[in-house]
């Protein structure tokens, strides 16, 4: 197998050799069971997908203990945003019928009348709809204003690339029409209060707030290029304000980002992980007003978020204190006893691949008062500063980051079934596989934190030299 660069250079310590040869077998075997794993749960041909319409995204074909045999909005845009990223990249043209699937059954799950609304009054913001694209009636947690948000961010990496192409035609007739109804529903909603991504505590979340701002900051400039003027202003102006919002959810005292404004809890919460990983953007460095994954805030909060499993599961009980953790949603969680999740342990890892690649191209990195915490775990004795490119510092921070990423893969992958699939969680105390069989989220997760790992670099969407005025 060959080698980049980055790899090389980690094999400067035989911890870091162990643990990238752990990894590279894992991904030679688990990419293809994870991309079998996500296709098989995407109507009507996918095998574990069936009665569901072509194009849907099956959360779990689990149907009792728990019944997930339904589509989410949120799952199915993150679960497609891989796929439409390996179109896009030419890495794997195949796919592109099933995007276009997608697409039209996304249309028709938005002009779906259900309980919280008609397409125009609120609809867009159901969390979930039955796999025939009929509503979910009964009582549930909504709404849950992340997935319009998330749909469009992945239609316009689309119709970004439709647009390079020259397929104005298909972008204007049809992408676009779907496309505004989300960025106009999230222009107007953004700043109501909303459940979480985890269909729990209604208040205001970080992680929707962030993928909002991501769509309305990417959707201006979209709007732009199909020279919708008055949108493109409406949009910026409303991406602004969410961007100051998302400023308050920094907790300077603690360290960390709190996941939500109600709850009632720690506000430690892998929400803030997979908000950061979900609103990178390579151009804009490691900028703490978005929280980008290099940033200090986020790596703050990264090393906040880890740590606060240590005690919480008794299978880290043993742990190294600079190696992974198994980690899970947020540590007060009891959802089938609260579990370690591998979309969470994904994230972690990707998270790091992220702030490696950003750092792999920097001139210095910089240490501040925030992020030391995350520093000193990886080197206990780096003080505050910059480090140049070059320097020893540099070359051990990046190693570190790197070997790190690698052993939450590596912990992925010691409790991952030989079968290589995934259910939703693992046990606390056994590492068993719990809950519902077969995750779609969990496939995507891993496939997109495998492509930050082999330095597949994410679409710009906007961040780069923006600034937050409150
Ligand atoms: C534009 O893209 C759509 C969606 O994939 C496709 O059906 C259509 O054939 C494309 N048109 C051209 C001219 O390539
Ligand atoms: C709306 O935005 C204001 C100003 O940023 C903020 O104080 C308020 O908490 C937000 N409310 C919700 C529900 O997002
Ligand atoms: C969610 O919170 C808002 C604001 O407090 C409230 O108006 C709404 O009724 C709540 N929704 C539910 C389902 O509890
Ligand atoms: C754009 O805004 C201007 C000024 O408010 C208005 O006159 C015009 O009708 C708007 N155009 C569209 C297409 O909505
Ligand atoms: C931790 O170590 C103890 C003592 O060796 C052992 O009994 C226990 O099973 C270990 N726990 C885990 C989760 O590895
Ligand atoms: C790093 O630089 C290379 C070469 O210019 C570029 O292809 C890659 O996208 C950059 N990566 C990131 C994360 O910016
Ligand atoms: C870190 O500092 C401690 C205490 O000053 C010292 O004993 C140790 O050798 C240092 N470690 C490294 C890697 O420099």
């Amino acid at each position: 197998m060959r080698l980049p660069l980055r790899s090389v250079i980690d094999l400067a310590g035989l911890v870091a050799q162990q643990s990238l040869s752990t990894v590279d077998a894992y991904a030679a075997k688990e990419i293809p069971a994870a991309r079998a794993g996500l296709l098989a749960n995407i109507g009507h041909d996918g095998g574990k997908s069936h009665g569901a319409l072509p194009g849907l995204v099956v959360a779990s074909p689990s149907t009792q203990n728990p019944n997930y045999l339904y589509t989410w909005t949120r799952d199915s845009s993150l679960v497609f945003k891989p796929l439409v990223d390996q179109v896009t990249s030419g890495e794997d043209p195949s796919l592109r019928s099933l995007v276009d699937s997608f697409i039209t059954v996304e249309s028709k799950i938005q002009q779906t009348s259900n309980p919280s609304g008609t397409v125009t009054s609120g609809g867009l913001g159901e969390p979930k709809f039955n796999i025939d694209g009929t509503a979910f009636t009964l009582p549930w947690g909504r709404p849950q204003r992340d997935g319009p948000a998330l749909r469009s961010t992945t239609m316009m990496a689309y119709g970004n690339w439709l647009l390079d192409h020259g397929n104005t035609s298909f972008v204007q007739t049809t992408l676009w029409p779907i496309i505004q109804l989300d960025l106009d529903y999230v222009a107007q909603n953004w700043n109501k209060s909303t459940f979480d991504l985890w269909e729990e505590v209604n208040s205001s979340s970080f992680f929707t707030a962030a993928v909002q701002h991501r769509s309305l900051r990417e959707g201006s400039a979209f709007a732009s290029r199909l020279e919708q003027g008055n949108l493109t202003l409406a949009y910026t102006s409303q991406a602004d304000r969410a961007l100051c919002f998302m400023q308050s959810f920094w907790n300077p005292k603690r360290g960390y980002i709190t996941a939500n404004t109600g709850g009632g809890r720690s506000g430690i919460d892998a929400n803030t992980v997979l908000a950061s990983i979900h609103t990178f953007d390579p151009s804009a460095g490691c900028d703490a007003t978005t929280f980008q994954p290099c940033s200090d805030k986020a790596l703050a909060n990264l090393v906040t978020y880890i740590e606060a499993f240590r005690s919480t599961y008794p299978l880290n009980s043993n742990a190294s204190t600079s190696g992974a953790l198994a980690t899970g949603r947020y540590p007060e969680d009891t959802y089938y006893g609260g579990n370690p999740w591998y979309l969470s342990i994904a994230a972690v890892s990707e998270q790091l691949y992220d702030a490696y690649g950003v750092w792999a191209n920097a001139s210095q990195i910089e240490v501040t008062s925030i992020s030391l915490p995350f520093f000193r775990r990886l080197l206990p004795n780096i003080t505050i500063g910059t480090y140049a490119s070059g320097s020893s510092v540099f070359t051990s921070i990046t190693a570190a980051t790197r070997r790190l990423a690698d052993d939450f893969l590596a912990l992925h992958a010691k409790y991952t079934p030989a079968d290589g699939s995934l259910s939703e969680q693992f046990d606390r105390s056994t590492g068993a596989p719990k809950s519902a069989a077969d995750l779609t989220w969990n496939y995507a997760a891993l496939i997109t934190a495998f492509r930050a790992r082999d330095g597949r670099v994410m679409n710009s969407w906007g961040a780069r030299g923006l600034h937050a005025s409150c």
